[in-house]
């Protein structure tokens, strides 16, 4: 089989050597962009009076039969065509004759490629944007739930100090809402196009860029050619948002492994979400929430590999740049996989709120209430620290807690501890007097939940 850039060679190298130097076993992906860029192309080409209206006819006519036949999945690719553009243009020559050969005028696979991957990642962050909704939408309806759930809240693993639940959960909306932000930012860059731009210096053919990118629903074009083909840093972007979305479902997924533990039982994942043990009869374990935390480490891994890729590139184009594909495909197949699974596993999950409540009830989370207590009534809040430090070590060595403690006791160690105090150590009171902006009081929370649900409203850019 001779290659279509055959002209200037008089050996053809050996089939593994093309097999090296081959991407269709992966752009095979970008076949719709592709074809879709090449009607635009073409379309313009003619608008141009560059092609005579016949020629564009029968190139969109066979257009047209190839990707029907892709849709059917009846184009058998071979890799002696290297990519998607040249297997494309094989089997447009074979449909339709020599006329076929004309559609490359004024583009190369330069502009080309970088066109379809454009329009791919464009449509993919639209779909992503939607599904981390999703995931947001299924954490509102958890939050809104268990406003009045009362939680532990940790820092450094250590319980800290009581929390609605839905505070915590809500916290993540935030992270997600931070993340919609940024990739809905994104689509600036992302929707540009760079066709026209040729192998690198643009074309001689009087083309009409504006057109075939208004064809193709960008918004706007690359000012520089060079530019044009050589910029991945849409790519990088893409896989930097990506790393960072992941990164915090992978956080979530450590909570909800941690929660569904025999230690914490504070949730229950869905049998739906959760795997049994080819051993233990017992066994009920967290695989999504796993595999999701697993599967972070390939997304940042694609991130550092383009950037590695990219870092030591002369303009414009060079072939290391093939190497952008594989992982960009694969972190929009895992993150999209993650979202979906989380979506689901955050709205059947079911939140043990006694248990939530019975491990408050059973720890010092609620110290800060006292010496704050004391603070309040004059006691500088360093003094009070050191006050209430000594209760808890003197509950510690009778193994009670701070509520246990009689009142002769408290008063002992602070006269101005009075009844009222028992009041103040509830952990519910804790957390509904914690009404400062953003706090986790109650009335906090639900002005979280409103503001939460007027953003998912909004449209996303595009
Ligand atoms: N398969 C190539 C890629 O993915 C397409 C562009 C090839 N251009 C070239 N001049 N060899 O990057």
């Amino acid at each position: 089989m001779s290659k279509l850039w055959g002209g200037r060679f008089s050996q053809s190298p050996e089939e593994w050597v093309d097999e090296f130097n081959a991407s269709i076993s992966f752009d095979q992906n970008l076949v719709m962009e592709d074809l879709e860029g090449s009607v635009a192309h073409v379309t313009m080409l003619g608008e141009c009076g560059i092609l005579e209206p016949s020629e564009v006819k029968q190139i969109l006519t066979g257009l047209s039969v190839l990707k029907e036949k892709a849709q059917k999945g009846e184009l058998s690719y071979s890799v002696q065509n290297e990519d998607i553009h040249l297997n494309l243009e094989h089997f447009l020559i074979q449909e339709i004759g020599q006329v076929g050969g004309k559609l490359h005028t004024g583009r190369s696979r330069n502009d080309q490629v970088a066109t379809d991957m454009h329009l791919y990642l464009k449509n993919r962050v639209i779909e992503i944007i939607e599904l981390v909704r999703a995931v947001q939408q299924a954490i509102v309806k958890q939050a809104d739930a268990h406003v009045e759930t009362i939680a532990p809240g940790y820092t450094h693993l250590q319980r800290a100090q009581p929390v609605s639940f839905a505070h915590h959960m809500m916290a993540y909306f935030w992270m997600l809402e931070r993340d919609v932000q940024r990739f809905d930012d994104s689509l600036k860059r992302i929707d540009v196009s760079p066709l026209g731009a040729g192998a690198l210096a643009g074309t001689t053919f009087p083309i009409n860029r504006k057109r075939s990118a208004e064809l193709l629903g960008f918004s706007d074009i690359y000012e520089n050619s060079m530019d044009a083909v050589s910029d991945r840093d849409f790519i990088v972007e893409f896989l930097s948002n990506a790393s960072m979305t992941i990164m915090h479902l992978s956080r979530f997924s450590e909570e909800l492994i941690i929660w569904s533990s025999q230690e914490f039982q504070f949730i229950e994942l869905a049998d739906a979400f959760s795997t049994g043990s080819s051993i233990m009869p017992q066994k009920k374990n967290p695989d999504m929430a796993e595999l999701v935390r697993g599967k972070t480490g390939r997304v940042f891994g694609h991130l550092v590999s383009m950037l590695t890729v990219l870092k030591g590139l002369p303009l414009a184009y060079n072939k290391d740049m093939q190497e952008d594909k594989e992982g960009m495909f694969d972190t929009v197949h895992t993150l999209m996989g993650s979202l979906k699974i989380f979506a689901g596993m955050i709205n059947t999950m079911k939140v043990k709120k006694d248990q939530l409540e019975k491990a408050v009830n059973e720890d010092f989370s609620n110290a800060t209430e006292l010496a704050d207590y004391l603070a309040s009534k004059g006691m500088p809040f360093r003094e009070a620290h050191e006050v209430v430090g000594k209760l808890v070590l003197a509950c510690i060595n009778q193994g009670i807690y701070l509520k246990d403690l009689p009142l002769s006791e408290m008063t002992d160690a602070s006269s101005l501890i009075e009844e009222d105090i028992y009041q103040v150590l509830e952990p519910a009171q804790a957390v509904k007097r914690r009404e400062s902006e953003g706090g986790t009081g109650f009335e906090q929370v639900r002005n979280q939940l409103k503001k939460a649900e007027s953003i998912m409203k909004e449209q996303v850019r595009l």
